[in-house]
This record gives C-alpha cells, sequence and structure tokens, in this order.
C-alpha cells in the first residue's frame, strides 16, 4: 500500500470501520505501519470515532482474502491505466456484484478504467480523496456513463457515513474538480520555476502567506465576491473580467526537461531545510489538526464537513 492506500486504511480504522488491506509488493505491511505511527497521533487529535482501533486492519495475503465480506472496495493503485484497467478487471471477476468498486485515481475517466471490465462494470466509481486522506474530508465521487445511479448513491452513502465530505459529480469531467485546479496552478507554478521567474520556495510562499489562508475558509469564488468590496462578484466581473485575457496563465504544460524537474526537486530539498519527508508529514498534519479545529469553532456556512 502506498501513501493513499494506507491513508484510507487508517482513516476507516479510525472511524471505526473494519478494513481487510491487500498489496503485492512484500514492503507495503511496513508503509502501513508507518503510515499508522504518524497518522493516529493526528487523527487523535482531530477526535476518533466509537469503535476506532488501528487493530481493525487486517493485511491480507491476497486480493480473495482482502474482498471477504468487503462492502466497498477501494483501490489505490499506481496511476497508469493498464496496471488499473487489469487490476480493476480482477476486482470486478473476484468481488460479489453488490460490493462498490472505487477508484482512488486523480484523473482517469470511470468508462476508461472499465474497459475490461466484464462482470458489474455498473458498480464501478471514482472515489477521488485528497492527501492526507486520514485527515482531508473531501472526496470526489463520480459516475462514468456505465455506473448505475444506485452505485453512486451507494458510494456516496458510504463515504459520507464514514465522515467524509462527498463531491458528487454524476457525469465525467475530466479531472473532476478540485484536481483540475490545483493542476492548473501546478502547471502555471512549473512554468514559473523554468523561466526563472519565482523559485519553489516563492511559489509556496505565495500561497502559504496568501490566498491559501483564505481557501480553508471559503473558495476561490466567494472569496473573489468579497474581493469585489460591497460590489461583490457583479463589481468583481466588471472591474476585473476584462483582465481574463490577460497573458499571464499558460495553462499549456510546460515541457519537464531534466533541468527543470533537478529545478524544482531541489527547491524542494531546500525549502525542506534538513526536515526529513516524515519530519514535513507531522508538520503539516499538527497544523491541518489546528486549522480543522479552528474551522470547526466558527460557523462558516459549509455543509457536511466533519
Ligand atoms: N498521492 C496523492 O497525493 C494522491 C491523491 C489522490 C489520489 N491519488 C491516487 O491514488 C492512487 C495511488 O497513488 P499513491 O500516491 O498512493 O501511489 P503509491 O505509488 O504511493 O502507491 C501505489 C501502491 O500500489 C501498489 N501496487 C503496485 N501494483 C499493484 C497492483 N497490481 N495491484 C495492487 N496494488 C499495486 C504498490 O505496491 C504501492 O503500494 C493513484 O491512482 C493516484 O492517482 C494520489
Amino acid at each position: 500500500m502506498g501513501v493513499i492506500g494506507c491513508g484510507w486504511a487508517c482513516y476507516f480504522a479510525g472511524r471505526g470501520v473494519e478494513v481487510r488491506a491487500w498489496d503485492p509488493d512484500p514492503d507495503a505491511r511496513e508503509r502501513l505501519e508507518r503510515t499508522l505511527a504518524l497518522a493516529w497521533p493526528a487523527m487523535e487529535a482531530l477526535g476518533l470515532a466509537p469503535g476506532a482501533s488501528s487493530a481493525r486492519i487486517r493485511f491480507c495475503e491476497d486480493m480473495l482474502e482482502a474482498l471477504e465480506g468487503a462492502e466497498l472496495v477501494q483501490e489505490s493503485a499506481p496511476e497508469r491505466l493498464e496496471l488499473k484497467r487489469d487490476l480493476l478487471a480482477d476486482l470486478d471477476r473476484a468481488a460479489d456484484p453488490v460490493v462498490i468498486v472505487a477508484s482512488s485515481t486523480s484523473g482517469y475517466r470511470v468508462s476508461d478504467l472499465t474497459a475490461h471490465c466484464t462482470r458489474a462494470p455498473e458498480r464501478v466509481v471514482v472515489g477521488h480523496p485528497f492527501n492526507p486522506v486520514y485527515l482531508l474530508p473531501l472526496v470526489e465521487v463520480v459516475a462514468g456513463p456505465g455506473t448505475a445511479p444506485e452505485a453512486l448513491d451507494r458510494a456516496a452513502n458510504l463515504y459520507g457515513a464514514a465522515g467524509k465530505t462527498v463531491l458528487r459529480l454524476e457525469r465525467e469531467v475530466d479531472g473532476f474538480v478540485a484536481d483540475r485546479l490545483q493542476e492548473a496552478m501546478w502547471r502555471e507554478a512549473l512554468h514559473m520555476v523554468a523561466e526563472g521567474e519565482a523559485t519553489v520556495e516563492e511559489i509556496d510562499l505565495s500561497i502559504t502567506a496568501g490566498p491559501g489562508l483564505r481557501w480553508a475558509l471559503m473558495g476561490p469564488m466567494l472569496t473573489f465576491h468579497l474581493a469585489g468590496g460591497e460590489g461583490g462578484m457583479a463589481h468583481m466581473l466588471d472591474h476585473f473580467g476584462p483582465s481574463l485575457k490577460s497573458p499571464w496563465s499558460r495553462l499549456v504544460a510546460p515541457e519537464l526537461t531534466p533541468d527543470l524537474r533537478d529545478a524544482v526537486v531541489e527547491g524542494c530539498e531546500q525549502e525542506a531545510a534538513g526536515r526529513s519527508v516524515d519530519d514535513l508529514v507531522r508538520e503539516r498534519d499538527r497544523g491541518l489538526v489546528a486549522i480543522m479545529r479552528a474551522l470547526g469553532s466558527i460557523d462558516h456556512g459549509r455543509e457536511g464537513d466533519t
């Protein structure tokens, strides 16, 4: 299990749900244990559900053992289309047709993923989470053209019952919603590094000390509604609308040259300043817990948050 599979296992165990985990990599069990050690204190700080226990996770030797008694299968294998197609076809053959099969994919469409499914492709959905899965509430639940409406309902209900905030998409959208927005910003950031316009550290600071603080509370739309002053979004659009066509944005992806790759990797290492990934995970999780607690302490008008 990787970053996301381990994150899901920890999350569900923290909500008191029985989890059966399987991964063909012999090192996966150790990765799960490491993630548990990092995640559990943060989950505890945010509040565990009754019955939460890391002992609810059982690591299985094979896929069939992992599928026993499952209501929801959360496929979190590498983002490679052929690998996912084959794995989902295996899962589809092996799991009872009433079991919901969800993919954590960051962008593939359900219709692409189910290409080799022959038994019950109508129970396959996308269930796209956000890292760290054990803290961030959002899951984008996406249907394909062949997904049964009842399967989408059941998937949304299962995630909702486990405390996730569900963004339900009844039709396929490239990149879903949140990933499409994240990727647009990521492309712009890579252009700026490639052109020497901003360093990795400056890009990160520009968000964490600026818009990122607002985005934890209000999304980009309501944020700009307030940026329009008394006139709200109407003033914002009339005032700044013409600048939408300014050539600031280069949304086509830059060439990922070895130089650009090295500049981004080195920039991240400099910014980390000797902190290991585990150190940064702890730091991030402490911050997220504090932000989520602060949001919970005020009535900020959002529905479905936990
Ligand atoms: N990393 C993120 O921030 C993030 C966020 C949301 C969604 N996702 C999506 O989650 C999925 C997993 O991403 P990740 O970042 O955890 O990747 P990862 O590389 O950390 O983990 C992938 C895991 O899949 C296992 N694996 C390899 N082949 C397999 C197979 N045939 N069957 C079953 N398991 C297999 C590997 O052993 C590994 O443990 C991807 O689809 C990715 O797009 C990632």
